[in-house]
């Protein structure tokens, strides 16, 4: 035993490669937890946050000033968010049940090949939230089936309300100016989804960039990539956005996802830059309707899991219930005796399948008493051109925010920013590990 072991560091030695620690068998209880407050932020903008309505601020957060510079009173956090979460000028669809602030731990260590998060988060329900959204047979259709709690069907109680959970991590490493000072917020705008004057697909089709970039939505995006950055429909070509990318102006976004990523230990891997966009290569879960028909293009192997779809009063819907290409899927039999209310997941997940910088990113997670454990593996050194480049020594401003409870868009939790260090001085600072 203790000769391979030996071998092993041996061969290490000689072929110049750094060992990665097992992020499973890390020992926590020796790293700090910083504890990180978010709080329910409804729809404060940036256009908002710029207007009058932010009583004898709008100048000064116009100028750069930093939120916390005002909002550093005790307990600031959770003030603001439970006086948004209740309702009012800044949250016109409230959520019933919703909790204004949620109580992050961060824990963080590196060593020679990555970055290792661990975050932990009461869950605002009592169990987990690895559901997401479902294609169901409605007697000659297929459609969606569950949707985000801010939507009108779901608040009508014309749908369920059903959706994963989320913990996400925006990364700058002081390339985009103001987000050491106003954070998420730079990317937050009015015409967003679920933001004031929503764009709809006739506007988006009408603009020049989304029209160019093929979105039929707003989504966030960078101060920089617009003349104007209050007004989203000023977007700048796509050679200035281009040049804007190579020079690093953009912040990275790691969102861990309990259904969509999590049934194959990974996290997403994403920027912000003129939108919220995904890394090149191929994410590790992919749209399960087919284009044209809306039927589904695969469904469970009946031989693996012993039914080839659930219903709404199914006990495995309570179970971690994914559906996933290499494990438990085959594909669709049209033919099957479909009957109404049946319902096959709306993603297909693959960690096969998930290829070049959209898969860099690895997770491990359980959800225990109520709390989620999440631990996100990110690599050093990443080269390529959507990706922030962490590396030992490395300062970074950190935003955090958790969606549960059923809920996207701007239905989370978030953080003020947050400086991240490996191996520098930080409010989180990532331990070496040995
Ligand atoms: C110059 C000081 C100052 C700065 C900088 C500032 N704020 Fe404020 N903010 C205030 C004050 C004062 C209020 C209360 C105004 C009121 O109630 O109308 C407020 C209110 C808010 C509210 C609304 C709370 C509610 O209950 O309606 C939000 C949300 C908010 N700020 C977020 C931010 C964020 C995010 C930033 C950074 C981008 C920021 N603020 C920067 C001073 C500031």
């Amino acid at each position: 035993m203790k000769i391979t072991r030996m071998l092993i560091g041996l061969s290490v030695l000689c072929t110049g490669a750094a060992m990665a620690a097992d992020p499973a068998t890390i020992d926590w209880t020796r790293i700090k937890a910083t504890s990180v407050p978010l709080f329910y932020p409804g729809q404060s903008s940036y256009e908002w946050l710029r207007s009058a309505a932010h009583k004898g601020a709008s100048g000064k957060v116009e100028n750069g000033q930093s939120c916390v510079s005002c909002h550093d009173e005790k307990d600031a956090e959770k003030d603001l968010g439970n006086e948004l979460v209740k309702g009012g000028r800044l949250e016109p669809m409230r959520v019933k049940g919703k909790n204004g602030f949620v109580e992050l731990g961060v824990q963080a260590a590196y060593d020679a090949r990555n970055l290792y998060l661990r975050y932990q988060w009461k869950t605002n329900n009592p169990q987990a939230g690895t559901e997401h959204q479902y294609l169901r047979f409605g007697g000659k259709e297929w459609k969606v089936w569950g949707f985000p709690k801010l939507d009108k069907v779901v608040q009508e109680g014309k749908q369920p309300g059903i959706y994963e959970d989320r913990i996400s991590v925006m990364i700058d490493d002081g390339k985009v100016r103001g987000f050491a000072q106003q954070g998420c917020w730079l990317t937050c705008h009015d015409g967003s989804r679920d933001m004031p004057r929503m764009a709809s697909p006739e506007d988006a089709a009408a603009n020049p960039l989304l029209a160019a970039i093929k979105k039929s939505d707003l989504r966030k995006y960078l101060p920089e990539t617009r003349t104007d950055p209050s007004n989203w429909k000023t977007g700048k070509s796509l050679e200035e956005i281009a040049k804007l990318k190579a020079d690093g102006k953009f912040v990275d976004l790691i969102q861990w996802r309990a259904h969509r990523s999590n049934a194959v230990a990974m996290a997403d891997d994403g920027y912000v830059l003129e939108y919220r966009l995904a890394d090149a290569g191929k994410d590790m879960f992919g749209g399960n309707a087919d284009a044209k028909t809306h039927e589904p293009k695969f469904m469970w192997d009946e031989k693996k899991m012993g039914f080839k779809s659930i219903r709404a009063d199914s006990p495995a819907r309570k179970a971690n219930l994914f559906l996933v290409r290499e494990q438990n899927a085959v594909p669709f039999d049209p033919n099957a005796g479909w009957k109404e209310g049946d319902l096959i997941p709306d993603y297909i997940i693959s960690r096969e399948d998930a290829k070049g910088s959209a898969a860099d990113n690895n997770a491990i997670a359980s959800w225990k008493d109520g709390v989620w454990t999440v631990v996100l593996t990110r690599p050093l050194g990443l080269r390529n051109a959507d990706d922030k480049p962490l590396q030992a020594g490395g300062l970074y401003n950190v935003g955090f925010a958790v969606h549960d409870d059923n809920i996207t868009t701007r239905g989370h939790h978030v953080s003020f920013v947050k400086t991240l260090g490996l191996g520098a001085k930080a409010d989180i600072e990532a331990v070496k590990l040995p």
